[in-house]
Protein backbone atom coordinates (compact mmCIF):
# COMPACT_ATOMS: atom_id res chain seq x y z
CA UNK A 1 0.00 0.00 0.00
CA UNK A 2 1.27 3.51 -0.77
CA UNK A 3 1.33 6.38 1.07
CA UNK A 4 -1.66 8.11 -0.65
CA UNK A 5 -4.02 5.12 -0.43
CA UNK A 6 -2.76 4.68 3.60
CA UNK A 7 -4.30 8.43 3.80
CA UNK A 8 -7.35 8.11 2.17
CA UNK A 9 -8.11 4.88 4.04
CA UNK A 10 -7.50 7.03 7.25
CA UNK A 11 -9.57 9.72 6.06
CA UNK A 12 -12.72 7.31 5.15
CA UNK A 13 -11.75 5.64 8.18
CA UNK A 14 -12.10 8.92 10.59
CA UNK A 15 -15.20 9.76 8.75
CA UNK A 16 -17.15 7.14 9.47
CA UNK A 17 -16.28 6.69 13.09
CA UNK A 18 -17.85 10.32 13.68
CA UNK A 19 -20.74 9.77 11.45
CA UNK A 20 -21.18 6.41 13.60
CA UNK A 21 -22.81 3.10 12.72
CA UNK A 22 -26.84 3.42 12.63
CA UNK A 23 -27.85 0.91 15.52
CA UNK A 24 -31.13 -0.05 12.99
CA UNK A 25 -30.48 -1.76 10.61
CA UNK A 26 -26.57 -2.15 10.46
CA UNK A 27 -26.21 -3.56 14.08
CA UNK A 28 -29.16 -5.39 14.07
CA UNK A 29 -28.83 -6.88 11.06
CA UNK A 30 -25.04 -8.03 12.56
CA UNK A 31 -26.78 -9.42 15.64
CA UNK A 32 -29.19 -11.44 13.45
CA UNK A 33 -26.35 -13.20 11.51
CA UNK A 34 -24.22 -13.94 14.55
CA UNK A 35 -27.53 -15.58 16.05
CA UNK A 36 -28.62 -17.41 13.12
CA UNK A 37 -25.27 -19.05 13.27
CA UNK A 38 -25.35 -20.03 16.56
CA UNK A 39 -29.12 -21.16 16.56
CA UNK A 40 -28.14 -23.53 13.76
CA UNK A 41 -24.95 -24.47 16.08
CA UNK A 42 -27.56 -25.07 18.51
CA UNK A 43 -29.81 -27.20 16.48
CA UNK A 44 -26.79 -29.16 14.83
CA UNK A 45 -25.58 -30.32 18.34
CA UNK A 46 -29.18 -31.32 19.36
CA UNK A 47 -29.61 -32.98 16.71
CA UNK A 48 -26.38 -35.10 16.39
CA UNK A 49 -24.96 -35.09 19.90
CA UNK A 50 -28.04 -34.64 21.87
CA UNK A 51 -28.21 -34.41 25.75
CA UNK A 52 -27.60 -37.69 27.83
CA UNK A 53 -31.13 -37.96 29.93
CA UNK A 54 -30.97 -38.88 33.17
CA UNK A 55 -33.20 -41.81 34.38
CA UNK A 56 -37.08 -40.80 35.02
CA UNK A 57 -37.92 -38.77 37.85
CA UNK A 58 -38.82 -41.38 40.88
CA UNK A 59 -40.83 -39.85 43.23
CA UNK A 60 -40.10 -43.18 45.59
CA UNK A 61 -36.21 -42.66 45.22
CA UNK A 62 -34.85 -40.73 48.37
CA UNK A 63 -30.63 -40.90 47.73
CA UNK A 64 -31.75 -38.71 44.23
CA UNK A 65 -29.00 -35.56 45.00
CA UNK A 66 -31.20 -32.84 42.55
CA UNK A 67 -28.78 -30.40 42.13
CA UNK A 68 -29.44 -27.30 39.46
CA UNK A 69 -26.80 -26.95 36.17
CA UNK A 70 -23.18 -25.91 37.11
CA UNK A 71 -24.03 -21.98 35.95
CA UNK A 72 -26.50 -21.77 38.66
CA UNK A 73 -24.61 -23.60 41.27
CA UNK A 74 -23.90 -20.52 43.10
CA UNK A 75 -27.56 -19.16 43.39
CA UNK A 76 -28.12 -22.39 44.92
CA UNK A 77 -25.03 -22.56 47.22
CA UNK A 78 -25.83 -18.85 48.04
CA UNK A 79 -29.22 -19.75 49.06
CA UNK A 80 -27.71 -21.99 52.36
CA UNK A 81 -26.78 -18.89 53.87
CA UNK A 82 -30.47 -18.09 53.95
CA UNK A 83 -32.20 -20.74 55.63
CA UNK A 84 -36.03 -21.79 56.02
CA UNK A 85 -38.13 -18.63 56.00
CA UNK A 86 -35.84 -16.65 55.00
CA UNK A 87 -35.04 -18.04 51.53
CA UNK A 88 -37.14 -15.59 49.39
CA UNK A 89 -34.30 -13.13 50.57
CA UNK A 90 -31.90 -15.50 49.10
CA UNK A 91 -34.10 -16.43 45.95
CA UNK A 92 -35.56 -12.96 45.20
CA UNK A 93 -34.06 -10.11 47.09
CA UNK A 94 -30.02 -10.65 46.15
CA UNK A 95 -30.40 -11.55 42.31
CA UNK A 96 -33.20 -8.61 41.98
CA UNK A 97 -30.66 -5.86 43.80
CA UNK A 98 -27.71 -7.57 41.05
CA UNK A 99 -30.20 -6.81 38.40
CA UNK A 100 -31.60 -3.73 39.23
CA UNK A 101 -27.87 -2.25 39.98
CA UNK A 102 -26.95 -3.91 35.88
CA UNK A 103 -29.83 -1.99 34.83
CA UNK A 104 -29.40 1.10 36.21
CA UNK A 105 -25.71 1.52 35.27
CA UNK A 106 -25.70 3.87 32.90
CA UNK A 107 -27.83 6.59 35.51
CA UNK A 108 -25.20 6.50 38.00
CA UNK A 109 -22.22 5.70 36.65
CA UNK A 110 -21.12 8.76 34.30
CA UNK A 111 -17.55 8.16 33.76
CA UNK A 112 -16.42 8.80 29.96
CA UNK A 113 -13.58 6.26 30.21
CA UNK A 114 -13.07 3.01 29.14
CA UNK A 115 -9.24 2.07 29.99
CA UNK A 116 -9.61 -0.35 33.35
CA UNK A 117 -7.22 1.89 35.42
CA UNK A 118 -9.65 4.92 35.12
CA UNK A 119 -12.46 2.40 36.02
CA UNK A 120 -10.98 1.10 39.69
CA UNK A 121 -14.25 1.42 41.57
CA UNK A 122 -16.21 -0.54 38.91
CA UNK A 123 -13.79 -2.96 38.32
CA UNK A 124 -13.00 -3.89 41.80
CA UNK A 125 -16.73 -4.39 42.13
CA UNK A 126 -17.02 -6.58 39.52
CA UNK A 127 -14.15 -8.42 40.45
CA UNK A 128 -15.26 -9.04 43.92
CA UNK A 129 -18.53 -10.56 42.47
CA UNK A 130 -16.98 -12.86 40.07
CA UNK A 131 -14.24 -14.06 42.91
CA UNK A 132 -17.95 -14.32 44.64
CA UNK A 133 -19.59 -16.40 41.82
CA UNK A 134 -16.45 -18.88 41.56
CA UNK A 135 -15.86 -19.35 45.10
CA UNK A 136 -19.92 -20.16 45.55
CA UNK A 137 -19.63 -22.69 42.87
CA UNK A 138 -16.78 -24.28 44.35
CA UNK A 139 -18.27 -24.52 47.20
CA UNK A 140 -21.21 -25.78 46.19
CA UNK A 141 -19.00 -28.78 44.10
CA UNK A 142 -16.75 -29.35 46.92
CA UNK A 143 -20.22 -30.05 49.19
CA UNK A 144 -22.37 -32.13 46.70
CA UNK A 145 -22.30 -35.42 48.23
CA UNK A 146 -21.47 -38.16 45.11
CA UNK A 147 -24.67 -39.61 43.67
CA UNK A 148 -24.73 -43.00 44.53
CA UNK A 149 -25.75 -45.57 41.53
CA UNK A 150 -29.31 -46.52 42.45
CA UNK A 151 -29.25 -50.25 41.96
CA UNK A 152 -31.67 -51.08 39.18
CA UNK A 153 -34.72 -52.71 39.80
CA UNK A 154 -34.02 -54.92 37.10
CA UNK A 155 -30.65 -55.51 34.87
CA UNK A 156 -32.29 -57.18 32.00
CA UNK A 157 -35.38 -57.79 30.17
CA UNK A 158 -36.11 -61.23 31.96
CA UNK A 159 -35.50 -59.64 35.29
CA UNK A 160 -38.22 -57.06 34.32
CA UNK A 161 -40.74 -59.52 33.14
CA UNK A 162 -40.13 -61.36 36.50
CA UNK A 163 -39.82 -58.16 38.14
CA UNK A 164 -43.48 -57.20 36.53
CA UNK A 165 -44.82 -60.49 37.06
CA UNK A 166 -44.21 -60.13 40.89
CA UNK A 167 -45.77 -57.44 41.46
CA UNK A 168 -48.64 -58.30 38.80
CA UNK A 169 -49.63 -61.48 41.38
CA UNK A 170 -49.39 -59.09 44.25
CA UNK A 171 -51.73 -56.32 43.16
CA UNK A 172 -53.84 -56.92 40.04
CA UNK A 173 -54.38 -60.72 40.30
CA UNK A 174 -57.28 -60.41 42.71
CA UNK A 175 -59.59 -58.36 40.31
CA UNK A 176 -58.15 -59.31 37.04
CA UNK A 177 -56.75 -63.08 37.72
CA UNK A 178 -53.42 -64.55 37.81
CA UNK A 179 -53.61 -65.01 33.39
CA UNK A 180 -55.46 -61.15 33.00
CA UNK A 181 -58.40 -63.51 32.07
CA UNK A 182 -60.73 -61.34 33.97
CA UNK A 183 -64.39 -62.56 34.18
CA UNK A 184 -66.70 -61.86 37.26
CA UNK A 185 -64.80 -60.33 40.30
CA UNK A 186 -65.57 -62.53 43.40
CA UNK A 187 -64.14 -62.09 46.51
CA UNK A 188 -63.26 -58.39 46.70
CA UNK A 189 -65.03 -55.89 48.79
CA UNK A 190 -67.01 -53.22 46.94
CA UNK A 191 -66.70 -54.56 43.02
CA UNK A 192 -68.71 -58.09 44.16
CA UNK A 193 -70.05 -59.05 40.72
CA UNK A 194 -67.97 -56.44 38.41
CA UNK A 195 -67.59 -58.42 35.04
CA UNK A 196 -63.79 -57.32 33.61
CA UNK A 197 -63.01 -57.62 29.89
CA UNK A 198 -59.65 -59.91 29.31
CA UNK A 199 -56.72 -58.23 29.51
CA UNK A 200 -55.13 -61.32 27.71
CA UNK A 201 -56.45 -60.99 24.65
CA UNK A 202 -55.83 -59.28 21.62
CA UNK A 203 -58.86 -56.75 21.69
CA UNK A 204 -57.38 -55.74 24.81
CA UNK A 205 -53.57 -55.49 23.80
CA UNK A 206 -53.60 -54.26 20.07
CA UNK A 207 -55.99 -51.78 20.88
CA UNK A 208 -53.69 -50.11 24.01
CA UNK A 209 -49.67 -48.60 23.71
CA UNK A 210 -47.69 -49.33 26.68
CA UNK A 211 -47.67 -45.58 27.89
CA UNK A 212 -51.64 -46.08 27.74
CA UNK A 213 -51.59 -49.14 30.19
CA UNK A 214 -48.93 -47.23 32.53
CA UNK A 215 -50.86 -44.50 32.59
CA UNK A 216 -54.20 -46.67 33.51
CA UNK A 217 -52.11 -48.05 36.15
CA UNK A 218 -50.85 -44.77 37.25
CA UNK A 219 -54.17 -43.09 37.58
CA UNK A 220 -56.07 -46.17 37.93
CA UNK A 221 -59.76 -45.33 36.33
CA UNK A 222 -61.52 -44.32 39.59
CA UNK A 223 -65.27 -44.05 38.19
CA UNK A 224 -65.43 -47.39 37.22
CA UNK A 225 -63.86 -49.12 40.37
CA UNK A 226 -59.55 -49.55 38.60
CA UNK A 227 -57.91 -48.12 41.94
CA UNK A 228 -55.06 -45.88 41.07
CA UNK A 229 -51.31 -47.68 41.82
CA UNK A 230 -48.88 -44.29 41.17
CA UNK A 231 -47.15 -43.24 44.64
CA UNK A 232 -48.14 -39.57 43.26
CA UNK A 233 -52.28 -40.60 43.25
CA UNK A 234 -52.58 -42.51 46.26
CA UNK A 235 -50.79 -45.96 45.28
CA UNK A 236 -47.73 -47.75 46.01
CA UNK A 237 -45.90 -48.50 42.91
CA UNK A 238 -43.24 -46.20 41.34
CA UNK A 239 -42.58 -45.58 38.21
CA UNK A 240 -40.07 -48.11 37.38
CA UNK A 241 -42.33 -50.89 39.38
CA UNK A 242 -45.61 -49.89 36.94
CA UNK A 243 -43.02 -50.05 33.82
CA UNK A 244 -42.61 -53.67 34.69
CA UNK A 245 -45.73 -54.13 34.76
CA UNK A 246 -46.55 -53.23 31.50
CA UNK A 247 -43.50 -54.94 30.03
CA UNK A 248 -44.72 -58.50 31.48
CA UNK A 249 -47.97 -57.72 30.36
CA UNK A 250 -46.72 -56.73 26.69
CA UNK A 251 -44.16 -59.94 26.35
CA UNK A 252 -46.65 -62.16 28.49
CA UNK A 253 -50.33 -61.52 26.56
CA UNK A 254 -49.04 -59.48 23.26
CA UNK A 255 -48.46 -62.41 20.81
CA UNK A 256 -47.36 -60.31 18.04
CA UNK A 257 -44.07 -59.86 20.77
CA UNK A 258 -41.86 -62.54 20.89
CA UNK A 259 -40.73 -63.46 24.46
CA UNK A 260 -37.08 -63.76 24.64
CA UNK A 261 -35.61 -66.96 25.13
CA UNK A 262 -33.89 -66.29 28.84
CA UNK A 263 -37.50 -64.73 29.67
CA UNK A 264 -39.48 -68.29 28.91
CA UNK A 265 -39.12 -69.92 31.89
CA UNK A 266 -40.47 -66.77 34.10
CA UNK A 267 -42.73 -67.66 36.64
CA UNK A 268 -42.76 -70.99 35.57
CA UNK A 269 -43.76 -73.45 38.31
CA UNK A 270 -41.40 -76.16 38.70
CA UNK A 271 -42.97 -79.07 37.71
CA UNK A 272 -43.05 -82.42 40.23
CA UNK A 273 -41.09 -85.93 39.42
CA UNK A 274 -43.98 -88.19 39.90
CA UNK A 275 -42.22 -89.48 43.44
CA UNK A 276 -41.27 -86.06 43.92
CA UNK A 277 -42.61 -84.54 47.44
CA UNK A 278 -43.53 -81.44 46.50
CA UNK A 279 -42.04 -78.12 49.17
CA UNK A 280 -43.60 -74.77 50.16
CA UNK A 281 -39.99 -73.06 49.41
CA UNK A 282 -40.01 -74.77 45.62
CA UNK A 283 -43.39 -75.31 44.48
CA UNK A 284 -46.00 -74.33 46.86
CA UNK A 285 -44.42 -70.70 47.73
CA UNK A 286 -44.80 -69.72 43.89
CA UNK A 287 -47.96 -70.98 43.35
CA UNK A 288 -49.67 -69.15 46.00
CA UNK A 289 -47.73 -65.96 45.13
CA UNK A 290 -49.27 -66.25 41.80
CA UNK A 291 -52.64 -67.33 42.89
CA UNK A 292 -53.41 -66.69 46.43
CA UNK A 293 -51.69 -63.61 47.71
CA UNK A 294 -53.52 -60.89 45.88
CA UNK A 295 -56.30 -61.32 48.16
CA UNK A 296 -54.98 -63.19 50.97
CA UNK A 297 -52.41 -60.14 52.43
CA UNK A 298 -53.48 -57.48 55.32
CA UNK A 299 -56.03 -55.08 53.78
CA UNK A 300 -57.99 -57.33 52.05
CA UNK A 301 -61.00 -59.42 52.42
CA UNK A 302 -60.04 -63.33 53.54
CA UNK A 303 -61.01 -63.85 56.96
CA UNK A 304 -57.57 -63.04 57.98
CA UNK A 305 -55.62 -65.50 56.43
CA UNK A 306 -52.81 -64.33 55.33
CA UNK A 307 -50.50 -66.38 52.94
CA UNK A 308 -47.00 -64.23 52.29
CA UNK A 309 -44.86 -67.18 54.09
CA UNK A 310 -44.97 -70.48 55.46
CA UNK A 311 -45.70 -69.68 58.75
CA UNK A 312 -48.78 -67.14 57.81
CA UNK A 313 -50.05 -70.06 55.66
CA UNK A 314 -49.86 -72.72 57.82
CA UNK A 315 -51.10 -70.46 61.12
CA UNK A 316 -53.15 -67.77 60.33
CA UNK A 317 -56.97 -67.27 59.32
CA UNK A 318 -60.13 -66.90 61.64
CA UNK A 319 -60.75 -71.15 60.66
CA UNK A 320 -57.37 -72.07 61.28
CA UNK A 321 -54.85 -73.95 61.27
CA UNK A 322 -56.31 -73.98 57.23
CA UNK A 323 -53.55 -76.60 56.56
CA UNK A 324 -53.10 -79.25 58.73
CA UNK A 325 -50.21 -81.97 57.49
CA UNK A 326 -51.04 -84.74 56.17
CA UNK A 327 -55.02 -84.64 56.47
CA UNK A 328 -56.55 -84.06 53.03
CA UNK A 329 -59.64 -82.29 54.23
CA UNK A 330 -57.69 -79.18 55.69
CA UNK A 331 -59.55 -76.40 54.78
CA UNK A 332 -57.46 -75.34 52.01
CA UNK A 333 -57.56 -78.38 49.94
CA UNK A 334 -61.25 -78.67 50.57
CA UNK A 335 -61.50 -75.29 48.94
CA UNK A 336 -59.05 -75.63 46.43
CA UNK A 337 -61.66 -78.59 45.38
CA UNK A 338 -64.66 -75.88 44.77
CA UNK A 339 -66.24 -76.63 48.02
CA UNK A 340 -68.32 -74.22 49.86
CA UNK A 341 -67.31 -75.35 53.79
CA UNK A 342 -67.61 -73.45 56.96
CA UNK A 343 -64.84 -71.33 56.02
CA UNK A 344 -66.08 -70.40 53.04
CA UNK A 345 -64.89 -71.11 49.26
CA UNK A 346 -64.20 -71.80 46.32
CA UNK A 347 -61.00 -70.93 46.02
CA UNK A 348 -59.68 -68.97 44.05
CA UNK A 349 -63.23 -67.22 44.32
CA UNK A 350 -63.25 -67.08 40.60
CA UNK A 351 -61.50 -69.86 38.41
CA UNK A 352 -60.47 -73.18 39.70
CA UNK A 353 -56.83 -73.67 39.66
CA UNK A 354 -55.33 -76.19 37.06
CA UNK A 355 -55.27 -80.05 37.85
CA UNK A 356 -51.79 -79.90 38.34
CA UNK A 357 -51.18 -77.27 40.82
CA UNK A 358 -54.17 -78.43 42.91
CA UNK A 359 -52.52 -82.21 42.82
CA UNK A 360 -49.12 -80.22 44.35
CA UNK A 361 -51.27 -78.98 46.79
CA UNK A 362 -52.46 -82.24 47.47
CA UNK A 363 -49.53 -84.31 47.52
CA UNK A 364 -47.59 -81.68 49.74
CA UNK A 365 -49.79 -81.62 52.05
CA UNK A 366 -50.35 -85.59 52.71
CA UNK A 367 -46.51 -85.57 52.67
CA UNK A 368 -46.86 -83.53 55.96
CA UNK A 369 -46.53 -79.86 54.80
CA UNK A 370 -42.85 -79.64 54.25
CA UNK A 371 -41.43 -76.21 54.39
CA UNK A 372 -37.90 -76.76 52.63
CA UNK A 373 -36.53 -78.29 49.69
CA UNK A 374 -34.08 -80.43 52.53
CA UNK A 375 -37.67 -81.46 54.25
CA UNK A 376 -39.34 -82.72 51.07
CA UNK A 377 -36.32 -84.83 49.90
CA UNK A 378 -35.42 -86.17 53.34
CA UNK A 379 -39.90 -87.01 52.92
CA UNK A 380 -39.07 -88.77 49.51
CA UNK A 381 -36.01 -90.27 49.88
CA UNK A 382 -36.43 -94.18 50.36
CA UNK A 383 -35.51 -95.15 53.80
CA UNK A 384 -33.22 -98.29 53.59
CA UNK A 385 -35.20 -100.47 56.60
CA UNK A 386 -38.94 -99.50 54.72
CA UNK A 387 -37.89 -100.02 50.74
CA UNK A 388 -39.30 -103.39 50.46
CA UNK A 389 -41.13 -103.54 47.61
CA UNK A 390 -41.39 -101.69 44.30
CA UNK A 391 -45.23 -100.50 44.76
CA UNK A 392 -44.73 -99.27 48.72
CA UNK A 393 -45.70 -95.38 48.98
CA UNK A 394 -43.97 -94.14 52.14
CA UNK A 395 -46.98 -91.53 53.57
CA UNK A 396 -45.87 -90.38 56.66
CA UNK A 397 -48.52 -88.68 59.15
CA UNK A 398 -51.45 -89.90 56.86
CA UNK A 399 -54.68 -90.39 58.87
CA UNK A 400 -56.09 -94.07 59.17
CA UNK A 401 -59.55 -93.61 57.72
CA UNK A 402 -60.16 -93.08 54.17
CA UNK A 403 -60.54 -89.58 52.51
CA UNK A 404 -62.75 -89.01 50.11
CA UNK A 405 -61.45 -86.29 47.59
CA UNK A 406 -63.85 -84.80 45.30
CA UNK A 407 -61.87 -83.95 42.12
CA UNK A 408 -62.45 -80.59 39.75
CA UNK A 409 -64.30 -83.00 37.38
CA UNK A 410 -67.18 -83.87 40.27
CA UNK A 411 -66.13 -87.60 40.91
CA UNK A 412 -65.62 -88.85 44.13
CA UNK A 413 -62.60 -91.06 44.51
CA UNK A 414 -61.67 -92.88 47.41
CA UNK A 415 -58.08 -92.78 48.04
CA UNK A 416 -57.05 -95.11 50.87
CA UNK A 417 -53.80 -94.04 52.83
CA UNK A 418 -51.49 -96.45 54.25
CA UNK A 419 -50.59 -96.09 58.01
CA UNK A 420 -47.49 -98.11 57.60
CA UNK A 421 -45.91 -100.66 55.27
CA UNK A 422 -46.06 -104.17 54.63
CA UNK A 423 -43.28 -106.44 56.21
CA UNK A 424 -41.58 -108.50 53.37
CA UNK A 425 -42.66 -112.06 52.69
C1 LIG B 1 -59.73 -53.73 43.09
C2 LIG B 1 -59.82 -54.31 41.77
C3 LIG B 1 -58.72 -54.01 40.77
C4 LIG B 1 -57.37 -54.13 40.94
C5 LIG B 1 -56.62 -54.56 42.17
C6 LIG B 1 -56.77 -53.77 39.66
N1 LIG B 1 -57.72 -53.44 38.75
FE1 LIG B 1 -57.44 -52.87 36.83
N2 LIG B 1 -59.40 -52.53 36.62
C7 LIG B 1 -60.37 -52.77 37.60
C8 LIG B 1 -61.65 -52.31 37.09
C9 LIG B 1 -62.97 -52.43 37.85
C10 LIG B 1 -61.42 -51.79 35.80
C11 LIG B 1 -62.42 -51.14 34.87
C12 LIG B 1 -62.82 -52.09 33.80
C13 LIG B 1 -63.80 -51.48 32.86
O1 LIG B 1 -63.85 -50.27 32.75
O2 LIG B 1 -64.47 -52.26 32.22
C14 LIG B 1 -60.00 -51.96 35.54
C15 LIG B 1 -59.37 -51.57 34.37
C16 LIG B 1 -58.06 -51.84 34.06
C17 LIG B 1 -57.43 -51.60 32.80
C18 LIG B 1 -58.13 -51.03 31.57
C19 LIG B 1 -58.90 -52.11 30.91
C20 LIG B 1 -59.51 -51.65 29.63
O3 LIG B 1 -60.24 -52.47 29.05
O4 LIG B 1 -59.28 -50.51 29.22
C21 LIG B 1 -56.14 -52.01 32.89
C22 LIG B 1 -55.07 -51.97 31.83
C23 LIG B 1 -55.95 -52.48 34.23
N3 LIG B 1 -57.13 -52.37 34.92
C24 LIG B 1 -54.75 -52.97 34.70
C25 LIG B 1 -54.53 -53.28 36.03
C26 LIG B 1 -53.25 -53.62 36.58
C27 LIG B 1 -51.97 -53.74 35.78
C28 LIG B 1 -53.43 -53.82 37.90
C29 LIG B 1 -52.38 -54.14 38.95
C30 LIG B 1 -51.33 -53.17 39.12
C31 LIG B 1 -54.83 -53.63 38.19
N4 LIG B 1 -55.46 -53.29 37.03
C32 LIG B 1 -55.41 -53.79 39.43
C33 LIG B 1 -60.17 -53.32 38.83
C34 LIG B 1 -58.94 -53.57 39.40
C1 LIG C 1 -60.09 -62.83 44.75
C2 LIG C 1 -59.57 -62.94 46.06
C3 LIG C 1 -59.08 -64.30 46.54
C4 LIG C 1 -58.14 -65.13 45.96
C5 LIG C 1 -57.40 -64.92 44.65
C6 LIG C 1 -57.97 -66.23 46.86
N1 LIG C 1 -58.78 -66.08 47.96
FE1 LIG C 1 -58.95 -67.37 49.53
N2 LIG C 1 -60.30 -66.14 50.41
C7 LIG C 1 -60.83 -65.00 49.84
C8 LIG C 1 -61.91 -64.51 50.68
C9 LIG C 1 -62.73 -63.28 50.40
C10 LIG C 1 -62.03 -65.40 51.77
C11 LIG C 1 -63.05 -65.35 52.91
C12 LIG C 1 -64.03 -66.46 52.75
C13 LIG C 1 -64.96 -66.28 51.60
O1 LIG C 1 -65.44 -65.16 51.36
O2 LIG C 1 -65.20 -67.27 50.87
C14 LIG C 1 -61.00 -66.41 51.57
C15 LIG C 1 -60.78 -67.45 52.44
C16 LIG C 1 -59.85 -68.46 52.25
C17 LIG C 1 -59.59 -69.50 53.18
C18 LIG C 1 -60.23 -69.68 54.54
C19 LIG C 1 -59.47 -68.86 55.55
C20 LIG C 1 -60.08 -68.89 56.94
O3 LIG C 1 -59.29 -69.04 57.88
O4 LIG C 1 -61.29 -68.72 57.04
C21 LIG C 1 -58.64 -70.31 52.61
C22 LIG C 1 -58.03 -71.57 53.19
C23 LIG C 1 -58.31 -69.75 51.32
N3 LIG C 1 -59.06 -68.61 51.14
C24 LIG C 1 -57.38 -70.28 50.45
C25 LIG C 1 -57.02 -69.70 49.26
C26 LIG C 1 -56.01 -70.23 48.37
C27 LIG C 1 -55.22 -71.49 48.62
C28 LIG C 1 -55.92 -69.40 47.31
C29 LIG C 1 -55.01 -69.50 46.10
C30 LIG C 1 -54.99 -70.73 45.39
C31 LIG C 1 -56.91 -68.33 47.51
N4 LIG C 1 -57.53 -68.55 48.70
C32 LIG C 1 -57.11 -67.27 46.64
C33 LIG C 1 -60.40 -64.37 48.68
C34 LIG C 1 -59.47 -64.92 47.80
Amino acid sequence: MDEERKRRYWQRYQLAKQKGVKFYPDIIFKDLVVAFAIFLLLVGLATFVGVPNEPKADPNDTSYIPRPEWYFLFLFQLLKFFPGKLEWIGTTVVPLLGVLALLLLPLYDKNPYRYWKKRKVAVSLMTVVMLGIVGLTIAAVVTTPPQEEQPALAATLAEKIAVGLDLYSVHCVECHGAEGEGGEIKGVEGLEGVVLDPLNHPDFMYTRTDETILNIINYGQPEHGMPPFGLAYGGELTQSEMEAIVTFMRYTWDDRVELPEEAARVGAIPTLGPDEVPSYEVHVGPIVKRYCVSCHRPGKKNNNYYMRTYEEIMTSGDHAPNVIPGDLNSNLILMLHRQEIEAGGPMPPTKALKPELIEIFERWVAAGAPQTAEEAAALSAPKATETVGATETITPTVTAEATEIVTPTGTVEATATMTSTQPAP
